[in-house]
């Protein structure tokens, strides 16, 4: 249940069909393209989405915009340095701006670098940097029957190592939850074991800790070693093991923009460090506020504190769970055990008739709005061109935002899209316009249906 109740409120309203048609006409079938006033139930992301408490706006007048040495970097610092236990840190804009002053200075021309999945953003900073993103989750992952989907299968990345050589080999990444792998969560057991390959590699530890907190909520009620711990301990027991972290406060920072970079205070990683700040300031920012505002730096460093808090943690990944347990109810295949931050479902088993070049994934997400102004996201052939992808949906929940009536629209919903699947009405899409960088396809394509 949630601890909380509504202070300020933002209106939302669903549009009619016509329009609803409309807006998928202009949008050009992308729903990244779609206005979001004309999205009823947005789950399209919990990136930056959600809302934030009245401590954080609070906090936000104390705002220090000083240009360096802001008192609201040191506020951000300690709470780092408490909330996950990294003392040096490097502000970004957000995860991707984090991930850029990092992966710049870590990875070279010729360079391979293993992750239990890489995400997006990530996949595509290793390739600009010139390096080979390689994902190495268990082969049967998405099986059903782990409790730690989301782990790494440090045996590929040993296997890796033979083939390519170590020395070639920079970094190893491990990302909590693993979003593109159905938001699984990864166990400290294998945070371990990554630290371990790293150090046979000799490579760096980086640990995406963006939904950190909900990681290590799944491992308090999973992992049986954790069962006494409070989620802040296994919070930074689960990071203790890292070298550096790149965080997307966007997530589990509770903030609606803001990211940085950690190192944990090593003298072997000065030089890192001082590669990153160069980096840090050539592209971010001055190293205390790094692309944020002195009040989004103070409401970050109250959020990280929120995020491991009992009653929301609790709360916020029983509603992700009872969304999957309703559309599990209504036969939509969904991934079981559900994910942290989001429902994944599988449209090719939802919508069957559609073969995957014709994107059964984004003709499920523009059925999804059509029928209801829901908003999801394609992550399978069109997001990840080139890639065994499964033909994934993902439905992310924003953060403390949306209450059990959303969740029962999304519901009702799925019902009428399966009525049009029953009735022979959905059809697949093909794409008429794309961009250069394949990576980031799916932001910016454009589709019609076939
Ligand atoms: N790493 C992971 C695991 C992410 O999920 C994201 C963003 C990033 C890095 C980049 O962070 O957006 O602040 O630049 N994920 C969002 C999503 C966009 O929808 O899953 P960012």
């Amino acid at each position: 249940m949630r601890a909380y109740k509504s202070k300020v409120v933002s209106p939302i309203r669903l549009p009619d069909r016509d329009e609803r048609e409309s807006q998928l006409e202009r949008a050009g079938y992308n729903v990244f393209n779609l206005d979001s006033d004309a999205v009823f139930v947005d789950l399209l992301t919990d990136s930056g989405t959600g809302t934030m408490s009245e401590s954080q706006w609070a906090a936000m007048m104390s705002g220090d915009e000083a240009y360096a040495g802001s008192a609201s970097f040191e506020r951000l610092r300690e709470s780092v340095a408490d909330v996950m236990g990294f003392e040096r840190i490097l502000p970004a804009h957000q995860g991707r701006g984090a991930e850029n002053v990092l992966y710049g200075a870590l990875v070279e021309d010729g360079d391979y670098v293993p992750n239990n999945t890489h995400f997006d953003t990530t996949r595509a900073h290793i390739a600009n940097n010139g390096g080979e993103p390689v994902d190495c989750p268990h082969d049967d992952a998405l099986s059903g029957d782990r409790e730690f989907a989301g782990d790494i299968d440090v045996e590929q990345v040993r296997a890796l190592a033979d083939e390519v050589g170590a020395d070639r080999i920079p970094a190893v990444l491990l990302t909590l939850t693993n979003n593109s792998l159905a938001g699984q969560p990864v166990s400290v057991e294998n945070v371990h074991e990554a630290r371990k390959v790293a150090d046979e590699l000799d490579a760096t530890f980086v640990v995406d800790a963006c939904r950190f907190a909900e990681n290590a909520y799944f491992v308090r009620e999973r992992e049986a070693e954790f069962a006494d711990r409070s989620v802040a301990e296994v919070a930074r027991e689960q990071l203790s093991y890292a070298d550096a972290l790149v965080m997307s406060g966007k997530k589990d920072g509770l903030v609606n923009v803001g990211g940085f970079v950690a190192l944990r205070d090593d003298p072997a990683l000065d030089d890192l460090h001082a590669k990153a700040r160069e980096r840090a300031i050539l592209y971010e920012g001055f190293t205390t506020y790094g692309g944020m505002a002195g009040r989004d730096l103070e409401a970050m460093a109250v959020g990280l504190r929120e995020a491991v808090e009992e009653s929301y943690i609790a709360d916020r990944v029983g509603q992700v769970q009872r969304l999957g347990d309703m559309l599990a109810e209504r036969d939509v295949p969904v991934q079981r055990p559900t994910g942290g931050h989001a429902v994944y479902v599988n449209a090719a088993e939802f919508l069957p008739e559609i073969p995957a070049e014709r994107f059964p994934g984004q003709a499920l997400v523009c059925e999804l709005y059509r029928e209801g102004a829901v908003r999801g996201v394609e992550l399978g052939s069109f997001a990840f061109p080139d890639t065994d992808r499964p033909e994934l949906v993902r439905l992310s929940l924003p953060r403390r935002t949306y209450g059990a009536d959303h969740l029962e629209h999304v519901a009702e919903t799925f019902e009428k899209v399966a009525e049009r699947r029953d009735a022979g009405e959905i059809s697949g899409l093909e794409i008429t316009d794309e961009p250069e960088m394949a990576e980031l396809r799916h932001f910016s394509a454009e589709l019609r249906p076939v």
